[in-house]
């Protein structure tokens, strides 16, 4: 190989290159949010198509998760065992150890059947449950001492994108939600750039949108804790994300997959979007 004479395009190289491996070592994930959709039986057998899929076509090193209802967390986590490509996860739970909280989970009991992951904050528990940034601060805090690895939900609303404060909420949602955790703890997280007004609504943020904020998410991480922790974030994206529009937004630097709502509830859709990442 020809010596590399200037320096400035060597030191280029290097940070070039050190980018990418920072970058090939932070995991894609592609997870589904099924909401309160799908009985028992309606959601075993979505999940037996998702598996077969997988096995034939995802070829990547991208995980997918899938956050059903609690009630089917146990027997989803039994069908998944030994495929290491797909991971289950719960949609909320309680701030409390245990204890006198009737019609509550806890983490402790979402660990118990399996799962990895509980998406928290998402906008829909923030808007329809009052969860707040204080309360999702101390739901983060128990999800990681039962070993829960959790996708925090931040975004704005379309008021607060109008009004230009956007930068903020989310800031905000970071600070108070968040910052409080140790660089070891924040490390066991997914953060979810989902914008308020994109979700369920089939208006997607454009490819460049969902980049700032994602971008700005990772330059506040970096500069609470450090870039190296900042660069193994995985930050996904959500809201009315789709096959058609997920190849854009996923190559984004700073988008790493997405969380996905309707399109979860088919498996072609939801497999076409995991296979960005082949
Ligand atoms: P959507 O939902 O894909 O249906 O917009 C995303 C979400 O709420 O996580």
């Amino acid at each position: 190989m020809r010596p590399l004479q200037l320096h400035s395009l060597y030191y280029y190289n290097i940070i070039t290159t050190t980018t990418l491996q920072l970058n090939k070592m932070r995991k894609k994930i592609v997870a589904g949010n099924w909401k309160m959709n799908l009985d028992y039986n309606e959601g075993l057998s979505l999940f037996s198509e998702i598996i077969n899929m997988i096995k034939d076509e995802v070829t990547g090193k991208q995980e997918a998760v899938i956050c059903s209802p609690f009630i089917h967390l146990h027997s989803l986590a039994q069908l998944a065992r030994g495929y290491h490509k797909l991971a289950l996860g719960a949609q909320n739970a309680h701030q409390a150890e245990s204890g006198a909280y009737t019609g509550e989970v806890s983490a402790k009991m979402i660990k118990s059947v399996g799962a990895a992951y509980v998406i928290l904050g998402h906008s829909e528990r923030r808007q329809y449950f009052h969860e707040s940034n204080e309360l999702l601060a101390k739901k983060t805090d128990t999800a990681l001492n039962n070993d829960l690895k959790p996708i925090f939900c931040i975004g704005e609303t379309l008021e607060e994108r109008e009004a230009n404060k956007y930068f903020d909420i989310i800031k905000n949602q970071l600070v108070e939600g968040v910052f409080h955790l140790d660089e070891t703890q924040f490390s066991q997280l997914v953060i979810a750039y989902e914008p308020v007004w994109a979700i369920g609504t089939g208006k997607t943020a454009t490819a460049g949108q969902a980049q700032e904020i994602h971008a700005f998410i990772r330059n506040e991480i970096a500069a609470k804790y450090n870039q190296q922790v900042a660069d193994n974030t995985t930050i996904l994206y959500g809201g009315s994300c789709n096959p058609k529009n997920a190849p854009e937004l996923f190559a984004q630097p700073d988008i790493d997959g997405g969380l996905i709502g309707g399109a979860s509830l088919k498996s072609r859709d939801f497999v076409d979007i995991l296979k960005v990442f082949n």
